[in-house]
């Protein structure tokens, strides 16, 4: 979560009466996380927002399922090679890999979600591949463009509205703890520290605009993998005012402040959001290591704690040979991984670098759907052998 800021018409202490010009009461709600010891945001409706009622459920995204047993490799998939189902976010995600702790999914939406959605389960961060739109909330409107993180909060009514004229093209990270801001990017009072890799200034946030009514009145929420329909008595854009910490945002891509060394500095420096079980990095052009001998490509290793997974907004990663934009590789805990054949020998003397790549480390095992087994590549693992 981030810093608090406050748009709108809102009451000069919480928990007293707003009212309109003509005395009409507004509606409170408190949106709080951790209980009510958590962040939290406040929200003023024109309309008591807890009126939703059942109804039919509209279509949705699957839950992920495991695909048959098979032996442990190193994988690369083609994420790009998915079927386009032509349909709304909410309709065409498609699970690739997940744990407890986290589902990774792509989503290539075509049209606008005619429900709100609101997932109970999970934070959700998305990296927007290609394409763009506007991410609509009670919290207002949030434009976002190819190369952006976009963060859904927990409990957030949301419905995503694609540029019609984009390709679009998204990864999913549905983070089933807490997303946020890495501890140590902040110091004792909650700012952004000086030396983070990024400044507040960086973050966009919704816009509200006076309340409106697009005329959608569904709602799907997710709870433990399962889906619930409602329907809603009022507009869902019917907030006058909101203040807090808790809010959807985005935050682009190269807007990250890569750091450098003397010599190859350890995949951490690149952290960009930390989720339980999950450490989001973010992988930017930048100048490479400065010693004069320097092996600016990654070693070998063997991290014994850690399911990698790599996904590639261009080709351009200086480590790896055959993978290309919309490529998406998992490294399993339990064998070493390291550099394609030659990248390692070729790296000295080399000065910049142009990748640009979304990373996820992860401490619990991941599993495959047959989503994913659909569009693998098959000679991955042994693309490795000198
Ligand atoms: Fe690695």
């Amino acid at each position: 979560m981030l810093d608090r800021v406050a748009h709108g018409t809102l009451p000069a202490k919480p928990h007293t009466a707003l009212r309109s010009s003509e005395g009409a009461l507004r509606y409170e709600e408190c949106f709080t996380r951790n209980g009510f010891e958590g962040a939290f945001s406040m929200l003023y409706h024109q309309h008591r927002p807890h009126e939703a009622e059942p109804a039919p459920l509209p279509r949705h995204f699957p839950a992920p399922r495991a695909a048959a047993e098979r032996s442990l490799a190193r994988r690369h998939y083609r994420c790009l090679d998915l079927p386009e189902l032509g349909a709304p976010a909410l309709e065409c995600r498609l699970p690739l890999l997940f744990n407890d702790d986290i589902v990774v999914a792509f989503a290539r939406p075509r049209a606008q979600d005619t429900a709100y959605f609101v997932n109970a389960d999970a934070d959700e961060l998305w990296y927007v591949h290609a394409g763009g739109g506007t991410l609509k909330s009670p919290f207002g409107n949030l434009v976002f463009r190819t190369g952006d993180y976009v963060c859904i909060p927990r409990g957030t009514a949301h419905r995503f509205v694609p540029d019609a004229e984009l390709d679009q093209a998204w990864l999913c990270i549905e983070c089933k703890k807490d997303v946020g801001i890495p501890r140590h990017y902040r110091n004792p009072i909650g700012q952004l520290r000086m030396d983070a890799p990024y400044s507040h200034r960086d973050f966009r946030r919704p816009v509200l605009a006076e309340p409106s009514d697009d005329g959608v009145r569904s709602l799907v929420v997710k709870r433990n993998d399962a889906f619930s329909g409602f329907r809603a008595r009022h507009p869902f854009q019917d907030v006058v005012g909101w203040d807090g910490s808790v809010y959807p945002f985005v935050f682009p891509i190269l807007a990250f402040q890569p750091r450098v060394g003397q010599v190859h500095l350890p995949p951490t420096v690149h952290a960009t959001f930390e989720a339980g079980g999950a450490l989001v990095c973010s992988f930017v052009p930048r100048p490479l290591d400065f010693h004069e001998a320097a092996i600016s490509c990654p070693y070998p290793h063997t991290s014994v704690h850690i399911d990698e997974v790599l996904f590639y907004a261009n080709a351009a990663f200086g480590s790896r040979r055959g993978v290309g934009a919309g490529s998406l590789s998992h490294h399993p805990a339990g064998i070493p991984h390291g550099p394609h054949p030659g990248a390692y020998e070729s790296s000295p003397g080399q000065t910049h670098t142009t990748e640009i790549a979304v990373m996820l480390d992860c401490t619990s095992a991941l599993t495959a759907t047959d989503n994913a087994l659909s569009v693998e590549d098959a000679e991955y693992h042994q693309s490795f052998q000198a």
